[in-house]
């Protein structure tokens, strides 16, 4: 592969079909600013939130439709012809398989089609670095060492980050992720999908004391949500109300301070973690990233936290948390850049790990 001088303006075109999201984005950059002319997202939440979580063949079925629309889409909004590409990219994994396949697959048509080069992107990585992606401030690619937590529906991780492709996993769920847990107890209170944003709105004005519910694992650098989403279960209105299955049962009141109580139990878990593990590591600089870090409680009390310990702390931004490709496009910039390249005959990996 032709490498590159550093300082050359790269253009990506990303693709992300891991989950039920199907994103592209066009990202143009260097190793000090950068510019995203597209960044397209169609969401699937309509098609599978009478199913209560994703249906997998809805998915790729899905994929299918929207990626071909949001790529000409991209193309248009960046005025940009498809031999203007340096490299594509895709999410090679972890997600779902049948997802994975068509995003990968259309990255790979796409660079053997160009006669240039294709780059598959870890999904963790794609979130692990989306707090320094800035395009307000002009850019700025240095991943300097820090603690990263990832919150998503499908990870909860702690990860200490030396710089580009140098990590270390220190802790991970036992169990359910958080973004699961926000999900599972959505869904048991009658809430819907996805359950993050739900009981963050019902937890605003809730009192997060009135119920105890468990802080798992605290001695421990891993995480487990199980019980808490259990003890949030079999609370007795909760156990009442999934009995009768009558709503008016469950009133407002009592559904925030539920919604507010198990909220706090998971940002505590969080929080008391992630310091430790700042602490223990030596870091001075803390991110979060994924989907549950668009929890503006948990951004606020994690940067408190933070503050009070003197440690620097960074979160993606809001549109950047969820599933996006312009995290994956920035991912594989860094990379490219870095020199690191993927073959063609590379497949996807549904159980990829970061590290
Ligand atoms: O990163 P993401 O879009 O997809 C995965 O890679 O899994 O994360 C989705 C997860 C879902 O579980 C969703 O409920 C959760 O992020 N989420 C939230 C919020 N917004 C999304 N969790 C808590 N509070 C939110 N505001
Ligand atoms: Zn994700």
């Amino acid at each position: 592969m032709k490498r590159l001088p550093y300082n050359s303006p790269v253009t990506v075109l990303a693709l992300e079909t891991s989950c039920d999201e199907t994103a592209v984005a066009i990202l143009r950059g260097n190793d000090s600013r950068y510019e995203l002319p597209a960044s397209e997202v169609a969401s699937q939440v309509a098609a599978h939130e009478k199913y209560g979580g994703i249906v997998p063949e809805i998915a790729s079925r899905n994929h299918l439709i929207y990626a071909p629309r949001l790529l000409d889409r991209a193309a248009s909004a960046a005025k940009i012809a498809p031999s203007e590409i340096d490299v594509f990219a895709a999410t090679s994994g972890p997600g779902l398989a049948s997802s994975l396949m068509i995003g990968a697959s259309i990255a790979k048509g796409l660079a053997i089609g160009l006669c240039k080069p294709y780059l598959g992107v870890n999904h963790l990585e794609g979130h692990l670095l989306s707090p320094f992606f800035n395009i307000e401030k002009g850019g700025g690619n240095d991943i300097k060492p820090h603690l990263s937590l990832i919150v998503s529906g499908g990870h909860t991780m702690l990860v200490l980050v030396r710089g580009l492709a140098n990590y270390q996993l220190i802790g991970r769920t036992v169990d359910d992720a958080a973004g699961e847990a926000f999900d599972k107890v959505a869904k048991m209170l009658g809430l819907g999908y996805p359950g993050g944003p739900k009981i963050e709105k019902h937890a605003r004005g809730g009192d997060p004391k009135r119920f105890d519910l468990p802080r798992s694992m605290l001695g421990s650098e891993n995480f487990s949500f199980s019980g808490l989403k259990t003890a949030v279960r079999y609370l007795p209105k909760v156990a009442q109300w999934r009995l009768t299955q009558t709503p008016c049962n469950l009133d407002e009141e009592m559904l925030s301070d539920v919604c507010a109580s198990f909220q706090q139990a998971i940002i505590d878990v969080l929080v008391a973690k992630t310091l430790a593990a700042a602490q223990k590591y030596r870091v001075n600089l803390v991110t979060v990233s994924g989907g549950v870090s668009c929890n503006q409680e948990l951004r606020s009390q994690l940067r408190e936290a933070c503050r009070r310990k003197g440690i620097e702390f960074k979160s993606a931004e809001p549109w950047l948390c969820t599933d996006n490709a312009a995290m994956i496009a920035f991912a594989a910039l860094l990379r490219f850049q870095a020199g690191f390249h993927s073959q063609l005959t590379g497949e996807i990996d549904p159980n990829l790990a970061l590290v």
